[in-house]
């Protein structure tokens, strides 16, 4: 019987597309990962109220000292992921995240509940910096924009699954579970990560061509030419090396998107998405919609706005640009947290808890289609190769700090100047948030990212104030 002839790709036919969805399916789970536990509290908070005795001032430290958790976690995973790979770190993440959430189900007292909630956030806080990085060094060039936001997606779809999952739970008051589950997409991380290589980038920067040829391999299939995106690597890498003045981190140019990059981090946070992410049901509670099975589940059908308004964002990022998203949304926010606001100014009873939950509903939809994943998405694209790293990093950081300040902070301020002003304070941010977008974020559709730091360096030097792309012309929102 003749032999057959092997070809070097026959157990690898259809690979290329198998690994895009594998990908794919790994930046779910770090992204489910982050939306699941920054949004099981607000179900659990219920119950661990009565279960712990807390006063609201505990009940913000519980949730925030996750975030704080998150920003080390953050900074930490930026080094660790530098030194020993991304791969690695990811993988001794959900290996803390795991740990975090065994604890936090099995705490019999406070101390060690905190104990759990914190490791949780470390792990939370490395996979949201740590899932987008990996995404876009191993996603093929012209998939990459989609995966980044993708990871946003996956976010949403973990803060459903958290309420919907807190609310089949509420009846039992099963706080344990609702933390302890969250265990479940960390060991998949994991265990996916265990069969994807190292990215590429990472490889070759060490010094690791070899390898980094592998990996690739690995990641297009067998049958897929290689070549031009090692040439590609290698191209980017001897730039890196040449790094221009212009990139160096004091200069304007880079202080420019650090600027933008950190801003949009902080006003992401100050204009109150997660007051209502962990805090909805008791928002609800307070507003007239008494049990709290009604309120988890006006809860999860904000959840659902979140998911399907951010895949509408996926669909039009690339169609109708950033700035459009962003400006759009910002303005939408700040009408609907107004309508929130007087909502709350009205009083309570079961008619205006629907009507806030539809004001509710409608700031999270235009936060969804534009501040959540656009913010994301323009943090891996503004900074220059040079101190992209640092830049992500220190965006990230800005976020979750920002996140627990708003955490630690509305609880009590809302004793103190009372729910309709708090609101219409995070539309006062949310104007100020449209007004620093309009200025200073530019358009980077279909930019390359050298074109991307050619736009700062030509800012810096004041060529251009601002936004030289005539193409985007931009829409004055109704503001
Ligand atoms: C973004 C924010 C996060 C928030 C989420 C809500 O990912 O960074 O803080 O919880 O959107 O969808």
């Amino acid at each position: 019987m003749p032999q057959q002839v092997k070809s070097p790709d026959s157990s690898s036919i259809g690979q290329s597309h198998m690994h895009v969805v594998v990908i794919a399916l790994t930046a779910a789970l770090g992204g489910l990962l982050f939306g699941y536990d920054t949004g099981v509290i607000s179900g659990a908070l219920l119950f661990l109220r009565e279960a712990f005795h807390l006063s609201p001032t505990m009940l913000g430290v519980v949730t925030g000292i996750a975030l704080a958790g998150a920003a080390g976690g953050a900074s930490v995973a930026g080094l660790l992921a530098d030194r020993f790979g991304r791969r690695p770190t990811l993988i001794g993440t959900a290996a803390v995240f795991v740990a975090g959430a065994v604890v936090s189900a099995l705490a019999g007292d406070l101390a060690v509940l905190l104990a759990g909630r914190l490791l949780v956030g470390i792990g939370i806080g490395g996979a949201s910096m740590l899932t987008p990085l990996y995404l876009a060094e191993i996603a093929p060039a012209r998939e990459r924009g989609a995966l980044v936001s993708f990871n946003q997606l996956a976010v949403t779809f973990g803060i459903l699954g958290s309420y919907l999952i807190g609310y089949a739970l509420a009846s039992s008051a099963s706080w344990r579970w609702m933390l302890g589950l969250g265990a479940v997409p960390g060991v998949v991380l994991a265990g996916g990560m265990l069969l994807l290589p190292e990215t590429p980038r990472w490889l070759a920067e060490h010094g690791h061509v070899d390898r980094a040829r592998a990996a690739l391999i690995r990641l297009r299939g067998r049958g897929v030419d290689i070549e031009p995106e090692m040439k590609a690597l290698r191209a980017d890498l001897g730039s890196k090396a040449q790094t221009r003045p212009e990139s160096r981190l004091g200069h304007r140019a880079a202080r420019l998107p650090l600027i933008v990059g950190i801003g949009l981090a902080v006003f992401q946070q100050v204009t109150g998405i997660n007051t209502v992410i962990y805090f909805a049901p008791t928002i609800f509670q307070a507003s007239g919609l008494s049990s709290a099975s009604a309120a988890i589940l006006a809860t999860a059908g904000v959840g659902v706005v979140n998911v399907v308004m951010t895949a509408v964002a996926i669909w039009l990022v690339d169609r109708v640009g950033r700035r459009m998203l962003l400006l759009t949304g910002l303005a939408g926010m700040g009408v609907s947290l107004c309508a929130l606001a007087t909502a709350f100014m009205m009083g309570s009873g079961p008619l205006l808890g629907w009507l806030t939950a539809g004001s509710l509903a409608a700031y999270v939809g235009f936060f969804a289609v534009g501040l959540g994943p656009v913010f994301w998405l323009l943090i891996s694209e503004i900074f220059p190769l040079a101190i992209r790293g640092r830049g992500m990093s220190a965006a990230t950081i800005a976020n979750w700090l920002s996140n627990l300040v708003v955490a630690l902070t509305f609880l009590d301020l809302v004793d103190l100047v009372g729910r309709p002003a708090v609101f219409f304070i995070y539309a006062a941010l949310t104007f100020g948030a449209l007004l620093f977008a309009r200025a200073l974020v530019p358009e980077t559709r279909g930019l390359t990212l050298e074109a991307v730091e050619a736009l700062w360096v030509a800012r810096a030097k004041d060529e251009t104030p601002h936004d030289p792309e005539s193409r985007e012309a931009i829409p004055t929102p109704a503001a």
